[in-house]
């Protein structure tokens, strides 16, 4: 498939995927990128910015393909050091940036001098303007669906993809939700130039997460995911488990008074549990309801390979043959 997001981003198909805290190290990245997508790795997820230069000298050594780099920006009481982590991204050669938590503008115009493409995640159509009017190159439109970070708007990607569609020039993908060849094909009916996936990436064989958090996934149903922190306006899909039914009867019990420092317990520092050591009640962590959709753990060229067949398959004989009728 050829879209404007293969051609922005050298790739052979049009599927990214999204940074992941505690997921997106190298091998995640290079197995995404060695299967015709453009892998990430997740910036923040290193802790500091010489720590990210050796994981993408570590990716180099595995693919040579293109692959980027996820830095989200988070609200924090200490940020971590961002024009840092710009800088070993510049240095490092790497030509895709995925952000997301916050407008990038500041450091455009280091990442944009460098040549590197700018690919800006949001969950609202206002942001996605505001993105392309600061001079991102394509955005990733996250709906309500998503794991993570769906924002306050609650908007589903059957309204949001449209809209996206309407509003912008500069190409989008569709985010949240997507885990199928059929969602590709429907992603791009809807004007989208490719897809951003998030929680399918995790299923695979590559994916460096204990197994637990891969069979949790394929177990899990798309009615198996929480809303939690609404009342901090910082909500986030999470799979339901001990540590979020426990958080979440915290919020109900302390409303509009609830704090983070309440719920540090179920949220704080709980991914390398999660992800490294497989303790899947440690607290709340990303999935989103695609989870419904996730039946096995494929390599990712499987995966991909999969997606990208089934998506031309319903485009060629499903679609066209319902013209020719
Ligand atoms: C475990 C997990 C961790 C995530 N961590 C981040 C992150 O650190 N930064 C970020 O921008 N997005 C993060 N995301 C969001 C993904 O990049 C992507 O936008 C989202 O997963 C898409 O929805 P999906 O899971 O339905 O595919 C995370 C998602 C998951 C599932």
């Amino acid at each position: 498939m050829k879209t404007r997001i293969t051609e922005l981003f050298g790739i052979k198909h049009p599927i990214i995927q999204g940074g992941m805290h505690y997921v997106g190290f190298a091998e995640m990245a290079a197995a995404v990128s060695n299967a015709g997508g453009l892998g990430i790795i997740t910036g923040l997820t290193q802790r500091t910015p010489e720590g990210l230069a050796k994981e993408i000298e570590r990716c180099k050594g595995m693919t040579d393909k293109p692959f980027g780099v996820n830095l989200t920006f988070l609200p924090a009481v200490t940020p971590p050091d961002y024009p840092g982590f710009i800088k070993t991204i510049v240095d490092s050669g790497v030509k895709a940036v995925e952000t997301a938590g916050n407008n990038p503008q500041k450091y455009m115009p280091a990442l944009k001098e460098a040549g590197i493409k700018v690919i800006h995640k949001c969950t609202a159509v206002r942001h996605a303007l505001k993105a392309e009017s600061i001079g991102c190159d394509a955005v990733s439109v996250d709906g309500f669906e998503c794991g993570g970070h769906p924002g306050e708007d609650d908007v589903g990607n059957w309204v949001l993809l449209p809209r996206a569609a309407e509003a912008l020039k500069i190409p989008f993908v569709a985010s949240g939700g997507v885990g199928t060849g059929s969602q590709l094909a429907a992603a791009l009916a809807l004007g989208a130039d490719g897809i951003n996936m998030g929680t399918r990436f995790i299923a695979t064989v590559e994916a460096p997460v204990h197994q637990n958090v891969k069979d949790a996934i394929v177990a899990a149903t798309e009615l198996d995911t929480r809303l939690i922190m609404r009342p901090l306006r910082n909500t986030e899909r999470v799979l339901n488990n001990a540590a979020v039914q426990t958080l979440l009867a915290k919020e109900k019990e302390m409303g509009a008074a609830l704090t983070f420092a309440d719920i540090a317990e179920e949220v704080a520092g709980v991914y390398p549990r999660i992800m490294k050591d497989g303790d899947m009640d440690a607290g709340g962590w990303s999935c989103g309801m695609v989870a419904g959709l996730i039946h096995d753990v494929p390599t990712c060229k499987e995966l991909i390979e999969r997606i990208v067949s089934e998506a031309e398959a319903i485009i060629r004989s499903r679609l066209e043959g319902m013209l020719a009728a």
